[in-house]
This record gives C-alpha cells, sequence and structure tokens, in this order.
C-alpha cells in the first residue's frame, strides 16, 4: 500500500471515531477555550475567520459573537450539522461546511485568521494540517492553534487510552501540538514569529467514576479503545482512568475538580 492509501485508511478510521458517542455533549466541557483562543489573537471585529475541525461550532460561534465573517469546518457531518443549529438557535451567521482539514477548500490567503481549538491536533498528518492553516491565512494574518499539552489531564488521559488500546497504525499523537518545540516547528514555515503560552480549563463532574463513565460512553477516543478490550480489559482501563482522575483532584466531599492543561500557539504569516 502506498503511504497516501495508509494515511486515507487512518483518516477514515479517525472521522468514524470522532462520529461514534456523542461528542456534542463532550464539547460542553471546551467551550471556554475558543473564548481564550478568540483573545489570543487579539481578533479584530470585521475580520474573516475560519475555524478548523469545528466539531459543534464553538471558535466559528465565538468569532461571530465578535462581529466577525465566521466559517468553520469539519469532516464529521452530524457535528457540521449541530454547529449549524447552534449558530441559528443564537440568530449568528456563519458557514459551516464539511470539509477535511488537511485539504482545506479555499484558495491561498482566505482568511484574516485561522484558528484551530483542540482539533487540528487530532488530524492524521500533522505537518500537512498545518501548511493547510498557514496557506489560507493571508499575510500578515494570525493563525491560532490551543492543543492539550502531554503532561495535562486529557494529555494523561490519551496515553492511558493508548496504554490499554494501541492506536492506529500511523497515527500520530495528537499532543505534539501541546509540545512548544514541535508546535513552533509545524506552524514556523511561511510564519515570521510563534508565541505561545500554557493555560487551564477547570472541570467539575460528580465524581471521578462519573467522569470514567462519561467518557467511555460519550468520547470517541475512550469509547472506541473500550470497545475493543474484554470484558477484564474494560474494567482495567475504567480502573485507570478513576485513577487518573482521582490523582487529579482537588475537590473534597466526593466530587470531582480538575484543571486541563492547553497549550494556546499564534503564528503570524509572513
Ligand atoms: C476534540 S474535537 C474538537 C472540536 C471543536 N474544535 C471544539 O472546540 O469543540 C476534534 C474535532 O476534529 C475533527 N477532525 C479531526 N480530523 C479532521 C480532519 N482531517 N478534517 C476535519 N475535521 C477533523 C473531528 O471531527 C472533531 O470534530
Amino acid at each position: 500500500m502506498t503511504v497516501t492509501a495508509d494515511l486515507e485508511e487512518l483518516k477514515a478510521k479517525q472521522q468514524k471515531m470522532w462520529s461514534s458517542g456523542d461528542y456534542g455533549k463532550v464539547a460542553w466541557l471546551t467551550v471556554p477555550l475558543a473564548d481564550v483562543l478568540c483573545d489570543a489573537v487579539d481578533l479584530r471585529p470585521g475580520s474573516t475567520v475560519l475555524d478548523v475541525a469545528t466539531g459543534t461550532g464553538h471558535v466559528a460561534i465565538a468569532a461571530a459573537r465578535r462581529f466577525c465573517r465566521s466559517t468553520g469546518i469539519d469532516y464529521v457531518p452530524a457535528l457540521v450539522e449541530v454547529a449549524r443549529g447552534r449558530a441559528a438557535a443564537e440568530g449568528l451567521e456563519v458557514e459551516f461546511r464539511e470539509a477535511d482539514a488537511e485539504n482545506l477548500p479555499y484558495a491561498d490567503s482566505s482568511f484574516d485568521y485561522v484558528l484551530s481549538a483542540i482539533g487540528v491536533m487530532f488530524v492524521a498528518d500533522h505537518r500537512r494540517a498545518a501548511r493547510e492553516l498557514v496557506r489560507v491565512c493571508r499575510p500578515g494574518g494570525r493563525v491560532g492553534v490551543a492543543s492539550w499539552t502531554p503532561t495535562g489531564f486529557i494529555g494523561q488521559l490519551l496515553k492511558t487510552v493508548g496504554k490499554h488500546a494501541s492506536p492506529p497504525a500511523g497515527s500520530q499523537p495528537p499532543t505534539r501540538w501541546g509540545s512548544e518545540e514541535i508546535v513552533r516547528e509545524l506552524l514556523g514555515e511561511g510564519t515570521s514569529e510563534v508565541t505561545c503560552s500554557t493555560t487551564t480549563v477547570v472541570q467539575r463532574f460528580l465524581s471521578p467514576e462519573h467522569l470514567a463513565d462519561f467518557f467511555i460512553t460519550e468520547y470517541g477516543p475512550t469509547l472506541k479503545a473500550s470497545e475493543r478490550l474484554t470484558d477484564e480489559g474494560k474494567q482495567a482501563f475504567r480502573a485507570d482512568l478513576i485513577a487518573l482522575a482521582a490523582a487529579a483532584n482537588r475537590a473534597t466531599g466526593g466530587s470531582l475538580t480538575c484543571d486541563w492543561e492547553y497549550l494556546v500557539a499564534v503564528a503570524t504569516k509572513e
């Protein structure tokens, strides 16, 4: 098989994974990242914005609320449909479109800002996607990406997934985008400067068990991994997720409060 065929096979698997569970529910948790990203790039009202791997539309909607001409793309049709419904419910004009982050259907220099919140980090070919982000941004415009760090909570959760169910052949760890050194290199081509900062989003669940069950039921990567395991394997996986959440817990009295770390990288196109 050729490298291209392998990549297409990997992408099809990943697309299925993001179509599984109910990502719309998991997306509740990451709403604040969209506002942080809009502020990190210092979004100017009236400008054009592309939200790559928009999911249910967080960043595209946040940009439209700031009076930008906003577009969001994702390769999961059901998520794009939810995004359309959310924008319509707020009376916001946002163009949502099914498209591939690794092959954006836009001409060079089409947007003032090209953004992605914990989206582009999950593509099959990181280098190709990074080039696409920079390509469709206009000279002097900004590319802004938010990504889970390898050492933060979701980075560790994804590592736990890999420990129990090996990732598909040829896939790159998504948290590469959360490493300052790597993201500087990925976004460095064709940009004049890349600035990085690390921050956290606070999460609250009923208990560590609640978090584990929520992820196993709703979040594609954990759901698909659990499906591949034996009953014993499923139990061990759940126990590890509970242990991870318990170790990160700073609440008392049985509930769960934890901080999820992510890196925000902003590049200015040359
Ligand atoms: C963790 S979700 C984040 C969604 C959204 N950006 C947010 O902030 O909630 C990752 C998203 O990346 C999308 N995705 C992954 N690879 C993609 C690709 N090659 N093209 C388009 N979308 C992709 C998935 O469909 C999913 O919606």
